[in-house]
């Protein structure tokens, strides 16, 4: 049975490539949700992708309290071949026909292989997108607020496991240093933690250097003797075989799609590892991008509401401690809740 409200899918006009809208629920208001721009060995494969990531996106904006509905955007570019700067504005001119044919039911955003200035070429024909750069009125480089709101994720995480929300001296291992990672390993670095990094691009151990922090290969790290597991690259990190390994108290981070099942947030809970969902650690760039381009918020009201992913976690432990389940069935239950009853936290 399909879930979702609605799914386009159009051969682009100029690119011949397909692009996929999934928009998962209008429930709590017009859908957003970013523009993923990737290679799969066939178009099917990012339709797959673009039904599960919107679907995320819903839950990601009810636990958030925004008033946003879930959506996605995949146009599945063919393996082994990288378009040109002409090709990419025509992929990005075809994103944005389609999405303007939706009138506003969806808006979209940045995603993994796309930035502020992509969102700037869609808006030159849809106003139906978010983080267009600050010089065109949009919020520009949603990492930055990623970072942040996974550094109060990470603190939160903190409070429950030491009684202080402080990280300084805490062992964190950070996966990938990307524009999400490297933003968060320097707010850690500053805050005191003891960093342990990876990324499998090995230019990134500059960075490493930079900070401090230590360096383990990507096969090692989720191993690595710390307090906090950080996940912020790609893929799905938790496996049966990888939760096996871990010798940490708790994994917290950005990344989306950590886990490869669902069912290994339970084993995760089995070894008495906290684990918070990734669609709250990672919120914070949505909510500055709603919070200021939707609902007008200053740039501090907004970094408010980023901060409060801290007590969205707090709330989340609490109640799945409470209930003895995982976090991950007390967010999914908070966002089934809020999407019932089209509430939003008071
Ligand atoms: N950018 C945002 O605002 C945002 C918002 C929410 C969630 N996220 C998620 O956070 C993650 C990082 O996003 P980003 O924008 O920093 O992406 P990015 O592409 O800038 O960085 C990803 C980094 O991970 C590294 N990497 C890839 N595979 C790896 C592996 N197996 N082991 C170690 N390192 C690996 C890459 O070399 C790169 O440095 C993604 O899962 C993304 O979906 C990002």
């Amino acid at each position: 049975m399909l879930d979702h409200e609605q799914v386009t899918i159009r051969t682009g006009r100029r690119s011949r490539l397909p692009v996929i809208v999934a928009v998962h629920s209008t429930a709590l208001g017009p859908a957003a949700g970013g523009l993923r721009l990737w290679h799969y060995p066939d178009w099917r494969d990012g339709l797959t992708d673009a039904l599960r990531l919107s679907a995320g996106m819903t839950a990601k904006f009810a636990v958030a309290g925004l008033s946003s509905g879930g959506g996605k955007t995949v146009v599945a570019l063919p393996e082994g071949r990288e378009p040109n700067d002409g090709e990419r504005r025509d992929v990005l001119h075809d994103v944005a026909d389609v999405i303007d044919s939706l009138g506003g039911m969806y808006a979209t955003g940045p995603d993994v292989g796309t930035g502020a200035e992509d969102m700037a070429v869609i808006g030159e024909t849809t106003p139906h997108v978010f983080c267009r750069p600050a010089r065109l009125g949009g919020s520009g480089d949603s990492s930055p607020h990623t970072a942040r709101g996974a550094l109060a994720a990470l603190r939160a995480v903190g409070r429950r496991l030491y009684g202080t929300p402080t990280l300084d001296g805490r062992r964190l291992a950070i996966i990938g240093l990307g524009r999400v990672g490297a933003g968060l390993a320097r707010l850690l670095a500053a805050e005191g933690a003891v960093l342990t990094v990876t990324d499998v691009d090995p230019a990134k151990r500059e960075l490493a250097g930079e900070l401090g922090a230590g360096w383990l290969a990507p096969g090692d790290i989720l191993a690595a003797d710390v307090d906090i597991v950080v996940p912020a690259a790609l893929g799905s990190v938790l496996t049966r075989r990888t939760v096996a390994e871990l010798r940490c108290r708790a994994v917290a981070g950005p990344a989306n799609d950590q886990l490869a099942t669902p069912d290994v947030a339970d084993l995760l809970h089995g070894r008495g590892i906290i684990w918070v969902p990734d669609y709250v650690a990672g919120a914070g760039g949505v909510i500055n991008a709603v919070s200021t381009e939707l609902n007008h918020l200053d740039p501090d009201e907004a970094a408010a509401r980023v901060d409060a992913i801290a007590d969205t976690v707090d709330h989340l432990l609490d109640t799945a401690q409470r209930h003895g389940h995982t976090p991950a069935r007390a967010a999914s239950d908070l966002a089934r809740h809020r999407l019932h009853t089209g509430s939003r936290p008071a």
